[in-house]
């Protein structure tokens, strides 16, 4: 299979200024696997600690006993390590620059005014009875409010649920329901591309939902100042809540493993989970990660365009950079708002050194043309990270050579909910870059490639992704359902996590992630990875963006069916069919031939902007009747389009 071999080597400058070169990776990884505890003892002191841990790694993958503990002696808080200890040095320095959805709104927040707020918030939750160990719902918009909650829960020993302003008001009922948290904070509504969010609208249909029997309180942040139903015995003004708060607050003294979040994700089968994150192994993970993972060094700007209700947004726009007294940037708009040229305009206006986004956003881009980018010269940018899904090459082109200018690395992150942090990517000053490559293993991160025994494979390879031992980021649990948490990742493969994606090992060692197991097509007795598909299918010029699913099939026991939407000005015939099944067979090869093409004018993507292949898999497959949720969809009519235009009756 030809496969595009463009490689970028790291430039002496990243050789020499970056945090970690070459000869120091490999050097601390040795460290890190051989001596984990004391490669951790020692990185644990990035944080600071109330009674210092004297254990470290106390961790079993044993589907037996799956039991993960880190620091577990120790004692910290969380929000302490992300403001208080930062009053001193950098008190007046920039933490928060948050950029409302319109451009002229924005507004700089230090962190000593950090500090402040997260207390009176704290002291706030506080008169509520928030009490040490409860979890307390948040479902907010992308205001700097959403970050003080959170620090303000972590600063009372409460632990924050967050759910992403997109979802429905039965994704927050069923989880409330799981959490039986007494406490939602939202807000009146949200901004987002111009057009307001009926957050509190959502929450009040979500809790009316019967099985809701838990909720005492829901603390409302006025945003737009629109009409909100009130309910006087419940909801209070985020405001008046605060109106004779001290802004100043203890901080609860939190064992290493006592919770910081749960974050709901969903997987494969069944109800999403609450995956349980911890505090003192989380904190030390995610602040290591950002710093060497973003090179981020004291003074830069970094912008994660994530939102918080994803994991993405508690690790790499909260704890991360706040642990590392970084200056970060919260966005609460979209990048298509007022125009596609906003990623670059805000780049500009805040002088944006590091840049973190997904290759959907990338490719929405890249579809407008290269002129999207005329509006700003991106001339602050130094690195640019992409995180969500295997980057094609051709948008991790574009990205470099319009984005970054030409003159950025570009970072692929590869992690998941479960992982806390980023598990495997290039370092800026040690690793060459490969277009779609996410290349190499952090600190303490064991990656294997296993075939479906669970056999470890060696060498230049593609199997399943597992992880061999624990670190320190790594969810501990299910909320609520230890057993669920251990069925999940450790029995597919005794003693080992299992990711749920595939990955192939190249000749130089490196780990390119090729999508979720569960798409993976077989044809004709080849292992496909849909992924390597859309890449040669997006790289044709007149793609803008393609998916692609197995279907049942007679005699290859799967055909490959492709979604393509095209580029705005481009033709859909069966011309352009065929030449597209040429271009897939000169790419990849015959064996990647598309059976079927469907041109549709969009793809059912959630709202975190990811492709969802279970829908697709099904239309394909002709059973349209059990779709099944589509709620999450950013855009549900998609699926109506796509159906009535399907091609496999
Ligand atoms: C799944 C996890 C953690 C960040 C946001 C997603 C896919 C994520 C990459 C990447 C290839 C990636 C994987 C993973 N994924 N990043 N850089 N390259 N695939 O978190 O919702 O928990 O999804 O996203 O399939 O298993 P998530």
């Amino acid at each position: 299979m030809s496969e595009q071999q463009k490689v970028y080597p790291v430039t002496p400058e990243l050789a020499e200024s970056a945090w970690i070169n070459k000869e120091q990776y490999a050097a601390m990884y040795k460290e890190s696997i051989e001596s984990p505890d004391t490669f951790w003892g020692e990185q644990g002191k990035r944080i600071d600690w109330i009674k210092p841990y004297t254990k470290v790694k106390n961790t079993s993958f044993d589907s037996h006993n799956v039991d993960i503990r880190w620091y577990e002696d120790g004692t910290l808080n969380a929000s302490y390590n992300c403001l208080d200890r930062h009053l001193e040095k950098r008190g007046d320095q920039v933490a928060i620059i948050w950029e409302g959805d319109n451009p002229n709104e924005d507004k700089k927040i230090t962190y000593r005014e950090l500090y402040h707020e997260v207390c009176r918030f704290a002291n706030g939750l506080k008169k509520l009875g928030v009490k040490k160990g409860e979890v307390v719902t948040l479902y907010m918009p992308m205001v700097p409010e959403a970050a003080i909650a959170m620090l303000a829960c972590a600063r009372i020993g409460a632990v924050h649920s967050v759910i992403f302003g997109g979802f429905s008001p039965d994704a927050i009922a069923s989880r409330v329901v799981e959490s039986s948290s007494r406490v939602v904070i939202t807000s009146d509504e949200g901004y987002r591309g111009g057009k307001n969010v009926p957050l509190k609208e959502n929450v009040d249909d979500g809790l009316n939902n019967p099985n809701v029997k838990t909720v005492e309180h829901v603390v409302v942040l006025k945003r737009t100042g629109g009409d909100v139903d009130w309910n006087a015995d419940r909801d209070v003004w985020w405001h008046e809540l605060i109106a004779d708060c001290a802004d100043e607050c203890p901080i609860e003294e939190m064992n290493a493993e006592d919770p910081l979040f749960i974050l709901f994700t969903s997987g494969s089968t069944g109800a999403p989970k609450g995956l349980k994150h911890t505090t003192g192994g989380y904190m030390v993970y995610a602040s290591m990660t950002h710093q060497y993972i973003f090179d981020y060094k004291p003074g830069e700007v970094y912008w994660c365009t994530a939102d918080v209700g994803w994991i993405t947004g508690h690790t790499y726009i909260v704890y991360g950079p706040l642990a590392n007294g970084g200056t970060t940037l919260m966005f609460e708009g979209v990048p298509s708002y007022p125009d596609y040229g906003r990623f670059g305009q805000v780049c500009d206006k805040h002088q944006v050194n590091i840049f973190y986004t997904a290759p959907t956003a990338v490719r929405a881009l890249m579809a407008q043309g290269d002129d999207v980018m005329d509006s700003s010269s991106r001339s602050s940018i130094r690195l640019l990270a992409s995180v969500g899904e295997p980057i094609n090459p051709e948008a991790w082109e574009w990205y470099y050579r319009v984005m970054g200018n030409s003159k950025c690395p570009i970072i692929d992150t590869w992690w998941q909910t479960e992982t806390g942090g980023i598990l495997i990517a290039p370092l800026a000053g040690v690793t060459d870059l490969k277009p779609g490559c996410a290349s190499i293993p952090f600190f303490g991160v064991q990656p294997a490639l296993v075939d479906s025994e669970g056999r470890i494979l060696e060498g230049e390879t593609e199997g399943n992704l597992v992880i061999l031992d624990a670190w320190p980021g790594q969810g501990r649990s299910i909320w609520g359902d230890h057993e669920r948490f251990v069925q999940t990742y450790f029995t597919t493969y005794k003693g080992m996590y299992f990711t749920g994606d595939g990955c192939r090992r190249d000749a130089d060692g490196l780990y390119w992630i090729t999508g979720r197991v569960d798409d993976v097509i077989n044809v004709s007795g080849h292992r496909m990875g849909t992924a390597e598909v859309e890449s040669a299918m997006v790289a044709h010029p007149s793609v803008a963006e393609a998916a692609v699913v197995g279907y049942p099939h007679d005699i290859k026991g799967q055909g490959i069916y492709v979604y393509v939407t095209l580029n705005d000005d481009v033709e859909a015939t069966d011309d352009l069919k065929k030449e597209l099944i040429k271009w897939v067979r000169k790419e990849i090869g015959p064996i990647a031939s598309p059976d079927l093409i469907q041109f549709s004018a969009g793809l059912p993507k959630t709202r975190s902007g990811k492709i969802m292949r279970r829908i697709l898999r099904k239309i394909a497959a002709n059973e349209t009747d059990g779709l099944g949720d589509t709620s999450t969809l950013a855009d549900p009519s998609v699926v109506d389009e796509l159906i009535e235009n399907r091609l496999a009756r």
